[in-house]
Protein backbone atom coordinates (compact mmCIF):
# COMPACT_ATOMS: atom_id res chain seq x y z
CA UNK A 1 0.00 0.00 0.00
CA UNK A 2 1.38 3.40 -0.93
CA UNK A 3 0.84 4.88 2.29
CA UNK A 4 4.78 5.65 2.91
CA UNK A 5 4.60 2.66 5.87
CA UNK A 6 5.62 -0.56 5.17
CA UNK A 7 9.56 0.17 3.53
CA UNK A 8 10.88 -2.66 5.36
CA UNK A 9 8.95 -5.14 6.97
CA UNK A 10 7.31 -3.56 10.05
CA UNK A 11 9.33 -4.59 13.65
CA UNK A 12 7.80 -4.68 17.06
CA UNK A 13 5.79 -6.76 19.68
CA UNK A 14 2.41 -8.42 19.88
CA UNK A 15 0.52 -9.24 22.93
CA UNK A 16 -1.26 -12.43 21.16
CA UNK A 17 1.40 -15.12 21.06
CA UNK A 18 1.86 -14.96 24.98
CA UNK A 19 -0.83 -12.93 26.46
CA UNK A 20 -3.98 -13.76 24.70
CA UNK A 21 -6.79 -12.39 26.57
CA UNK A 22 -5.03 -11.40 29.60
CA UNK A 23 -3.96 -8.18 28.95
CA UNK A 24 -4.11 -4.86 30.79
CA UNK A 25 -2.53 -1.23 30.46
CA UNK A 26 0.19 -2.10 32.67
CA UNK A 27 1.34 -5.55 31.03
CA UNK A 28 1.24 -3.18 27.53
CA UNK A 29 3.51 -0.20 29.55
CA UNK A 30 6.05 -2.42 31.40
CA UNK A 31 6.28 -4.00 27.80
CA UNK A 32 7.25 -0.65 26.19
CA UNK A 33 9.54 0.25 28.95
CA UNK A 34 11.23 -3.36 28.36
CA UNK A 35 11.46 -2.69 25.14
CA UNK A 36 13.73 0.50 25.73
CA UNK A 37 15.62 -1.13 28.37
CA UNK A 38 16.48 -4.35 26.80
CA UNK A 39 17.94 -2.08 23.50
CA UNK A 40 15.03 -4.01 21.54
CA UNK A 41 13.58 -0.82 20.79
CA UNK A 42 16.81 0.39 19.34
CA UNK A 43 16.92 -2.73 16.91
CA UNK A 44 13.56 -1.58 15.44
CA UNK A 45 11.66 -2.83 16.93
CA UNK A 46 9.22 -0.04 17.75
CA UNK A 47 5.44 -1.23 17.46
CA UNK A 48 3.72 -1.77 20.71
CA UNK A 49 0.87 -3.59 19.17
CA UNK A 50 -2.51 -4.83 21.46
CA UNK A 51 -4.55 -7.73 19.99
CA UNK A 52 -7.58 -9.17 20.91
CA UNK A 53 -9.51 -8.16 23.85
CA UNK A 54 -8.15 -4.60 24.87
CA UNK A 55 -12.17 -3.84 24.22
CA UNK A 56 -15.57 -3.63 26.52
CA UNK A 57 -18.00 -6.39 25.04
CA UNK A 58 -20.48 -3.61 23.84
CA UNK A 59 -20.12 -0.43 21.65
CA UNK A 60 -21.11 2.78 23.90
CA UNK A 61 -24.66 4.50 24.05
CA UNK A 62 -23.14 6.87 20.71
CA UNK A 63 -21.96 3.53 18.97
CA UNK A 64 -18.20 4.23 19.58
CA UNK A 65 -15.99 1.09 21.25
CA UNK A 66 -14.77 1.81 24.55
CA UNK A 67 -11.59 0.26 25.94
CA UNK A 68 -12.66 -2.22 28.90
CA UNK A 69 -12.56 -0.02 31.88
CA UNK A 70 -11.80 -2.66 34.52
CA UNK A 71 -8.57 -3.39 31.82
CA UNK A 72 -7.68 -0.68 30.25
CA UNK A 73 -9.20 2.14 32.98
CA UNK A 74 -7.10 5.09 31.35
CA UNK A 75 -7.90 4.71 27.89
CA UNK A 76 -5.78 3.64 24.76
CA UNK A 77 -5.23 7.85 24.16
CA UNK A 78 -3.32 7.84 27.06
CA UNK A 79 -1.44 4.61 26.27
CA UNK A 80 -0.55 5.98 23.19
CA UNK A 81 0.83 9.09 25.22
CA UNK A 82 3.10 7.17 27.15
CA UNK A 83 4.24 4.95 24.17
CA UNK A 84 4.75 7.70 21.81
CA UNK A 85 6.45 9.41 24.78
CA UNK A 86 9.09 6.79 24.51
CA UNK A 87 9.68 6.96 20.83
CA UNK A 88 7.64 3.96 20.23
CA UNK A 89 4.13 3.53 17.93
CA UNK A 90 1.02 1.87 19.00
CA UNK A 91 -0.87 -0.63 17.57
CA UNK A 92 -4.05 -1.89 17.96
CA UNK A 93 -6.46 -4.53 16.47
CA UNK A 94 -9.89 -4.80 15.00
CA UNK A 95 -12.39 -7.28 12.99
CA UNK A 96 -13.77 -7.30 9.82
CA UNK A 97 -16.76 -8.79 10.77
CA UNK A 98 -19.91 -8.09 13.73
CA UNK A 99 -16.95 -9.44 16.20
CA UNK A 100 -13.25 -9.69 17.12
CA UNK A 101 -12.49 -13.50 17.48
CA UNK A 102 -13.06 -13.03 20.91
CA UNK A 103 -16.14 -12.01 20.87
CA UNK A 104 -15.82 -7.84 21.41
CA UNK A 105 -17.38 -5.56 18.84
CA UNK A 106 -16.00 -5.48 15.13
CA UNK A 107 -15.33 -2.57 12.57
CA UNK A 108 -17.82 -4.05 10.03
CA UNK A 109 -19.92 -1.23 8.84
CA UNK A 110 -18.39 1.14 11.40
CA UNK A 111 -15.37 1.54 9.40
CA UNK A 112 -15.46 5.31 9.54
CA UNK A 113 -16.45 5.96 12.60
CA UNK A 114 -13.69 2.87 14.32
CA UNK A 115 -10.91 4.82 11.97
CA UNK A 116 -11.45 7.84 13.28
CA UNK A 117 -11.26 7.22 17.22
CA UNK A 118 -8.12 5.09 16.39
CA UNK A 119 -6.59 8.37 14.62
CA UNK A 120 -8.41 10.69 17.38
CA UNK A 121 -5.89 8.37 20.17
CA UNK A 122 -3.23 8.42 18.15
CA UNK A 123 -3.01 4.65 17.11
CA UNK A 124 -0.01 4.45 14.43
CA UNK A 125 -1.02 0.67 13.41
CA UNK A 126 -4.48 -1.59 12.91
CA UNK A 127 -4.13 -5.12 12.84
CA UNK A 128 -7.34 -6.64 10.99
CA UNK A 129 -8.85 -10.01 11.89
CA UNK A 130 -11.03 -11.76 9.87
CA UNK A 131 -13.86 -13.63 12.49
CA UNK A 132 -17.49 -13.33 12.28
CA UNK A 133 -17.18 -11.97 8.64
CA UNK A 134 -21.16 -13.10 7.82
CA UNK A 135 -19.65 -14.88 4.33
CA UNK A 136 -18.81 -11.50 2.82
CA UNK A 137 -15.79 -11.91 0.72
CA UNK A 138 -12.53 -10.43 2.39
CA UNK A 139 -11.61 -8.35 -1.04
CA UNK A 140 -15.45 -6.76 0.13
CA UNK A 141 -14.84 -6.21 3.45
CA UNK A 142 -10.82 -5.06 3.67
CA UNK A 143 -10.82 -2.26 1.59
CA UNK A 144 -13.68 0.06 3.29
CA UNK A 145 -11.13 0.02 6.19
CA UNK A 146 -8.25 1.25 4.31
CA UNK A 147 -10.05 3.82 2.86
CA UNK A 148 -11.70 4.69 6.49
CA UNK A 149 -7.93 5.11 7.49
CA UNK A 150 -7.01 7.48 4.64
CA UNK A 151 -9.51 9.94 4.96
CA UNK A 152 -8.56 10.40 8.92
CA UNK A 153 -5.47 11.58 7.40
CA UNK A 154 -3.17 9.85 10.05
CA UNK A 155 -0.65 7.62 8.53
CA UNK A 156 -1.69 4.61 10.31
CA UNK A 157 0.09 0.50 9.07
CA UNK A 158 -2.51 -1.55 8.12
CA UNK A 159 -1.89 -4.93 8.82
CA UNK A 160 -4.47 -7.61 6.93
CA UNK A 161 -5.38 -10.70 8.80
CA UNK A 162 -7.27 -12.50 6.16
CA UNK A 163 -5.27 -15.69 7.13
CA UNK A 164 -4.96 -16.49 3.61
CA UNK A 165 -8.11 -17.93 2.97
CA UNK A 166 -8.76 -15.57 -0.52
CA UNK A 167 -5.04 -15.39 -1.51
CA UNK A 168 -4.47 -12.01 -0.07
CA UNK A 169 -0.71 -11.43 -1.84
CA UNK A 170 -2.81 -11.60 -5.27
CA UNK A 171 -5.16 -8.58 -4.40
CA UNK A 172 -4.02 -7.24 -0.93
CA UNK A 173 -0.82 -4.83 -2.36
CA UNK A 174 -3.01 -1.79 -2.82
CA UNK A 175 -5.00 -2.29 0.23
CA UNK A 176 -2.47 -3.00 2.96
CA UNK A 177 1.12 -2.78 4.57
CA UNK A 178 1.18 -7.07 5.15
CA UNK A 179 -1.51 -9.34 4.98
CA UNK A 180 -1.43 -12.99 6.31
CA UNK A 181 -0.64 -15.89 4.25
CA UNK A 182 -1.80 -18.65 6.58
CA UNK A 183 -4.13 -19.77 9.64
CA UNK A 184 -2.51 -19.00 13.16
CA UNK A 185 1.60 -19.84 14.31
CA UNK A 186 1.53 -21.95 17.24
CA UNK A 187 4.40 -22.53 19.25
CA UNK A 188 5.90 -25.47 17.79
CA UNK A 189 8.11 -27.11 14.84
CA UNK A 190 5.85 -28.72 13.01
CA UNK A 191 3.71 -25.38 12.79
CA UNK A 192 6.65 -22.96 12.49
CA UNK A 193 7.72 -24.94 9.17
CA UNK A 194 4.40 -25.43 7.93
CA UNK A 195 4.00 -21.94 7.47
CA UNK A 196 7.26 -21.30 6.41
CA UNK A 197 6.58 -23.63 3.39
CA UNK A 198 3.28 -21.80 2.68
CA UNK A 199 4.24 -18.76 2.63
CA UNK A 200 7.07 -18.95 0.50
CA UNK A 201 4.69 -19.24 -2.50
CA UNK A 202 3.65 -16.29 -2.18
CA UNK A 203 7.63 -14.43 -2.41
CA UNK A 204 7.09 -13.09 -5.58
CA UNK A 205 3.98 -10.79 -4.30
CA UNK A 206 5.93 -9.63 -1.33
CA UNK A 207 8.05 -5.71 -1.70
CA UNK A 208 8.60 -2.19 -0.08
CA UNK A 209 4.74 -1.58 0.88
CA UNK A 210 3.23 -4.62 1.42
CA UNK A 211 5.00 -7.82 2.41
CA UNK A 212 3.49 -11.58 3.39
CA UNK A 213 2.85 -12.27 6.96
CA UNK A 214 3.41 -15.96 8.14
CA UNK A 215 2.66 -14.70 11.60
CA UNK A 216 4.55 -13.33 14.43
CA UNK A 217 7.47 -14.70 16.29
CA UNK A 218 7.25 -17.20 18.87
CA UNK A 219 10.85 -17.28 20.02
CA UNK A 220 11.38 -17.11 23.56
CA UNK A 221 7.47 -18.74 24.66
CA UNK A 222 8.94 -22.30 25.27
CA UNK A 223 7.47 -25.12 22.87
CA UNK A 224 10.86 -24.79 20.61
CA UNK A 225 14.50 -25.76 21.02
CA UNK A 226 17.17 -22.94 20.57
CA UNK A 227 18.37 -24.67 17.11
CA UNK A 228 14.37 -24.56 16.39
CA UNK A 229 13.92 -20.61 17.07
CA UNK A 230 16.74 -20.01 15.34
CA UNK A 231 15.43 -20.96 12.53
CA UNK A 232 12.17 -19.90 12.83
CA UNK A 233 13.81 -16.31 13.29
CA UNK A 234 16.42 -16.61 10.33
CA UNK A 235 13.57 -17.82 8.49
CA UNK A 236 11.27 -15.06 9.13
CA UNK A 237 13.85 -12.73 8.41
CA UNK A 238 14.94 -14.15 5.39
CA UNK A 239 11.75 -14.00 4.13
CA UNK A 240 10.89 -10.59 4.84
CA UNK A 241 8.27 -11.22 7.43
CA UNK A 242 7.27 -8.77 9.86
CA UNK A 243 9.42 -9.24 13.06
CA UNK A 244 7.02 -8.81 15.42
CA UNK A 245 8.11 -10.41 18.77
CA UNK A 246 5.77 -12.78 20.38
CA UNK A 247 7.13 -13.48 24.06
CA UNK A 248 6.95 -11.78 27.04
CA UNK A 249 10.19 -9.19 26.64
CA UNK A 250 9.76 -8.30 30.72
CA UNK A 251 11.28 -11.77 31.38
CA UNK A 252 13.58 -12.98 28.38
CA UNK A 253 16.31 -15.97 28.57
CA UNK A 254 19.52 -14.89 27.67
CA UNK A 255 19.05 -17.32 24.48
CA UNK A 256 15.75 -15.37 23.45
CA UNK A 257 17.34 -12.39 23.76
CA UNK A 258 20.59 -13.55 22.06
CA UNK A 259 18.03 -14.01 18.86
CA UNK A 260 15.72 -11.76 19.00
CA UNK A 261 19.38 -9.21 18.58
CA UNK A 262 20.90 -10.30 16.35
CA UNK A 263 21.67 -7.43 14.18
CA UNK A 264 23.04 -8.62 11.21
CA UNK A 265 19.79 -11.29 11.10
CA UNK A 266 17.72 -8.07 11.44
CA UNK A 267 19.65 -6.12 8.67
CA UNK A 268 19.20 -8.74 6.23
CA UNK A 269 15.20 -8.00 6.95
CA UNK A 270 15.37 -4.85 6.89
CA UNK A 271 17.22 -4.42 3.51
CA UNK A 272 16.26 -1.75 1.38
CA UNK A 273 15.97 -4.15 -1.81
CA UNK A 274 13.13 -5.56 0.09
CA UNK A 275 13.31 -9.19 -1.92
CA UNK A 276 11.72 -11.71 -0.09
CA UNK A 277 13.59 -15.01 -0.21
CA UNK A 278 12.65 -18.21 -0.63
CA UNK A 279 13.58 -22.03 -0.81
CA UNK A 280 15.89 -22.47 -3.37
CA UNK A 281 17.16 -26.32 -2.94
CA UNK A 282 16.26 -29.34 -1.30
CA UNK A 283 17.65 -32.54 -0.84
CA UNK A 284 17.94 -35.65 1.54
CA UNK A 285 14.04 -37.83 2.78
CA UNK A 286 11.65 -35.86 1.93
CA UNK A 287 13.62 -32.85 1.09
CA UNK A 288 14.73 -32.00 4.94
CA UNK A 289 18.45 -30.66 3.63
CA UNK A 290 17.20 -27.13 2.43
CA UNK A 291 18.71 -23.94 1.01
CA UNK A 292 16.87 -20.97 1.67
CA UNK A 293 18.20 -17.43 -0.24
CA UNK A 294 17.65 -14.31 -1.60
CA UNK A 295 19.19 -11.00 -2.96
CA UNK A 296 20.24 -8.47 -0.98
CA UNK A 297 21.15 -4.80 -2.18
CA UNK A 298 24.81 -4.70 -2.89
CA UNK A 299 24.38 -7.72 -5.06
CA UNK A 300 24.78 -9.72 -2.48
CA UNK A 301 22.92 -12.58 -1.12
CA UNK A 302 21.34 -13.68 1.96
CA UNK A 303 21.51 -17.67 2.29
CA UNK A 304 20.20 -19.91 4.86
CA UNK A 305 21.42 -23.70 5.08
CA UNK A 306 18.17 -25.37 6.90
CA UNK A 307 18.75 -28.61 8.28
CA UNK A 308 15.04 -29.81 8.77
CA UNK A 309 16.12 -33.42 8.94
CA UNK A 310 16.26 -35.54 12.25
CA UNK A 311 20.54 -36.01 12.31
CA UNK A 312 22.81 -33.59 11.86
CA UNK A 313 24.22 -33.33 8.02
CA UNK A 314 26.28 -31.31 5.55
CA UNK A 315 24.26 -28.69 3.09
CA UNK A 316 26.21 -27.51 0.14
CA UNK A 317 24.15 -24.80 -1.50
CA UNK A 318 24.89 -24.80 -5.45
CA UNK A 319 25.66 -21.63 -7.22
CA UNK A 320 23.07 -22.75 -10.09
CA UNK A 321 20.78 -22.46 -7.27
CA UNK A 322 21.80 -19.07 -6.13
CA UNK A 323 21.75 -17.68 -9.92
CA UNK A 324 25.38 -17.04 -9.82
CA UNK A 325 27.67 -18.43 -12.41
CA UNK A 326 29.95 -21.41 -11.06
CA UNK A 327 32.99 -19.86 -11.33
CA UNK A 328 32.27 -16.59 -9.38
CA UNK A 329 34.53 -16.45 -6.42
CA UNK A 330 32.33 -15.24 -3.27
CA UNK A 331 33.46 -13.78 0.36
CA UNK A 332 30.64 -15.26 2.88
CA UNK A 333 30.03 -13.81 6.06
CA UNK A 334 28.75 -16.17 9.25
CA UNK A 335 25.63 -14.34 10.76
CA UNK A 336 25.72 -16.52 13.78
CA UNK A 337 28.73 -16.91 14.27
CA UNK A 338 29.84 -13.65 13.60
CA UNK A 339 32.61 -14.01 11.46
CA UNK A 340 34.19 -14.16 7.93
CA UNK A 341 34.53 -17.90 6.64
CA UNK A 342 38.50 -17.64 5.68
CA UNK A 343 38.94 -18.21 1.36
CA UNK A 344 36.59 -17.59 -1.03
CA UNK A 345 33.98 -20.04 -2.15
CA UNK A 346 33.91 -21.19 -6.08
CA UNK A 347 30.58 -23.54 -7.28
CA UNK A 348 29.75 -24.66 -4.27
CA UNK A 349 29.92 -23.93 -0.68
CA UNK A 350 28.74 -26.85 2.29
CA UNK A 351 28.74 -26.48 5.93
CA UNK A 352 27.93 -29.14 8.85
CA UNK A 353 24.36 -27.78 10.12
CA UNK A 354 22.49 -29.44 13.14
CA UNK A 355 19.44 -31.28 13.16
CA UNK A 356 16.65 -28.45 13.28
CA UNK A 357 18.71 -25.59 13.18
CA UNK A 358 20.12 -24.02 10.44
CA UNK A 359 23.32 -21.44 9.76
CA UNK A 360 23.05 -18.07 7.69
CA UNK A 361 25.08 -16.02 5.67
CA UNK A 362 25.48 -13.41 3.32
CA UNK A 363 27.45 -13.94 0.49
CA UNK A 364 29.45 -11.12 -1.55
CA UNK A 365 30.54 -11.96 -5.32
CA UNK A 366 33.56 -10.96 -5.46
CA UNK A 367 34.70 -11.73 -8.90
CA UNK A 368 33.36 -11.97 -12.18
CA UNK A 369 33.53 -14.77 -14.46
CA UNK A 370 36.96 -15.08 -16.37
CA UNK A 371 35.47 -14.51 -19.56
CA UNK A 372 33.77 -11.34 -18.85
CA UNK A 373 37.36 -9.60 -18.03
C1 LIG B 1 -6.91 -14.72 14.99
C2 LIG B 1 -5.62 -14.08 14.53
O1 LIG B 1 -5.11 -14.78 13.43
C3 LIG B 1 -4.63 -14.10 15.69
O2 LIG B 1 -3.38 -13.59 15.27
C4 LIG B 1 -5.19 -13.30 16.84
O3 LIG B 1 -5.32 -11.95 16.46
C5 LIG B 1 -6.53 -13.86 17.28
N1 LIG B 1 -7.44 -14.00 16.16
C6 LIG B 1 -7.18 -13.00 18.33
O4 LIG B 1 -8.45 -13.40 18.65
Amino acid sequence: LNNGLGGTPQMGWNSWNFFACDINETVIKETADALISTGLADLGYVYVNIDDCWSAPERNSEGQLVPDPETFPSGIKALADYIHGKGLKLGIYSDAGAFTCQVRPGSLYHESDDAKLFASWGVDYLKYDNCYNLGIPPKKRYPPMQNALNETGRTIFYSLCEWGVDDPALWAGTVGNSWRTTDDINDSWVSMTTIADLNDKWASYAGPGGWNDPDMLEVGNGGMTYQEYRSHFSIWALMKAPLLIGCDVRNMTAESYELLTNKEVIAVNQDSLGVQGRKVQSSGEGGCLQVWAGPLSGHRLAVVLWNRCSKAATITAQWGALGLESSTSVSIRDLWQHKEIAGDAVSSFGARVDSHDCNMYIFTPQTISRSEI
